[in-house]
C-alpha cells in the first residue's frame, strides 16, 4: 500500500492491519518512552489548504512520535494564497524531498491528482478532500468503536451504528459508510431530506428521517457537524427546529441504550446538533476519539512508509 486516498481502495484485512498496528502503538504512547526510531530520516509534509485542528496536530503528532521529521505547510502565509497551484507546490514539496504528504483540500480529488501524478514520488494521505472522504477519520472512529464493542473480535460485525446529521456536505459520512460496512455493522442514516445526498439509495446504509425512533435500536450515535461555510441555500428553517428534531438533547440520551457510546469528529457546534451536557457526558467518547487519532495515524504512516504492520513482526 503506497498512498491512502479512499476507504474505497482498503481491503478489509489491509484496514484491520491497520487498526491492529494502533493498537499496538497506542501500548507504546502509553509507555515511559514515546518514541520509536521507524521513520527516522523520512520527511513528512502537512499540506493544508483547508483548516484543520485535530487531524493537523495529531498527523503532527503521529509523525514525531515515529521519529520523522515534520514540516508543516498552510495555504494561509504560503504561496498558495496569491495563487501557486498545486502542481507548482507539489514540485516544490518534492524538491525539498518529501517521503510522504498529508494534504487537506477543499477540491475533492486533490490528493488522487497529487498521486497519480509525476509531481511527487512519495505518498499521499488524504486528510480530507472537500465532501469526498476523511480515511484517517474512519480509520479512527473504527479504531474507538471497537475498543469500547466489540468484545474481543477483529470487526465490527453485529454492531449497528446510526450516523446523524448533515451527511450532504460530509466526507466524514462517506467513509464511515464504507469502512463500517467493511467491517461488518450495519449504518442507519438519519437527517432531513434536505441534507441527504442525492444517489443515498444506493449507499449500504438504511435511512430514517425519526430520530427518536432510531436512537433505541443502535449502539453507536455519531453525530456529524452542521457545515454551515458550505451551505449557500437554506437547508433547515432555524437552529432550534434542527436540534428538535435531529440534535442529540438530554431528552434523547434517555433514549438510548445502555452501553452505547456518542461519538462526533469534531469540531462541535455545540447547541446545535449536539447540547453542550451530551457532548461532555459519561456516554461520549469524542476526546478520546482525538487521542486515538493520534495512535491510528501513528499505524497509517507505520504501513505506508515502513512498508509493514506491527503484527507482521514490524520494528
Ligand atoms: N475531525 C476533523 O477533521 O477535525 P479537524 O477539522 O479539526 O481536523
Amino acid at each position: 500500500m503506497r498512498h491512502l486516498l479512499s476507504i474505497a481502495d482498503l481491503s478489509k484485512a489491509q484496514a484491520l492491519s491497520i487498526l491492529d498496528t494502533a493498537t499496538e502503538l497506542a501500548r507504546v504512547s502509553d509507555g515511559a518512552v514515546k518514541k520509536l526510531p521507524t521513520l527516522r530520516g523520512k520527511t513528512i509534509v502537512n499540506l493544508f489548504a483547508e483548516d484543520s485542528t485535530r487531524t493537523r496536530i495529531s498527523f503532527e503528532a503521529a509523525a514525531k512520535r515515529l521519529s520523522a521529521d515534520v514540516i508543516n505547510f498552510s495555504s494561509k502565509g504560503s504561496s498558495a494564497s496569491k495563487g501557486e497551484s498545486l502542481k507548482d507546490t507539489a514540485l516544490t514539496l518534492q524538491a525539498m524531498g518529501a517521503d510522504a504528504v498529508v494534504i487537506r483540500h477543499g477540491a475533492s480529488g486533490a490528493p488522487a491528482r497529487l498521486a497519480s501524478s509525476e509531481w511527487m514520488h512519495g505518498s499521499v494521505i488524504n486528510a480530507g478532500d472537500g465532501t469526498h472522504e476523511h480515511p484517517s477519520q474512519a480509520l479512527l472512529d473504527a479504531f474507538t468503536i471497537r475498543k469500547h464493542l466489540s468484545k474481543g473480535a477483529p470487526d465490527l460485525a453485529g454492531l449497528r451504528v446510526a450516523i446523524v446529521g448533515d451527511v450532504l456536505h460530509s466526507r466524514v459520512a462517506r467513509s464511515n459508510v464504507l469502512l463500517l460496512n467493511l467491517l461488518g455493522a450495519s449504518v442507519v442514516i438519519v437527517a432531513p431530506p434536505t441534507l441527504l445526498p442525492v444517489g443515498i439509495e444506493s449507499w449500504p446504509v438504511s435511512v430514517s428521517y425519526d430520530f427518536d425512533a432510531a436512537i433505541g435500536a443502535v449502539d453507536v450515535v455519531m453525530m456529524l457537524r452542521v457545515q454551515q461555510e458550505r451551505m449557500n441555500d437554506l437547508f433547515y428553517p432555524n437552529a432550534r427546529e434542527y436540534s428538535r428534531y435531529f440534535g442529540l438533547t438530554s431528552q434523547r440520551l434517555k433514549l438510548m441504550n445502555a452501553p452505547a457510546i456518542i461519538m462526533h469528529p469534531g469540531p462541535m457546534n455545540r447547541g446545535l446538533e449536539i447540547a453542550a451536557e451530551v457532548a461532555d457526558s459519561a456516554r461520549s467518547v469524542i476526546v478520546e476519539q482525538v487521542a486515538n487519532g493520534v495512535s491510528v495515524r501513528m499505524a497509517i504512516l507505520y504501513v505506508l512508509l515502513a512498508g509493514q504492520s506491527l503484527k507482521e513482526g514490524g520494528s
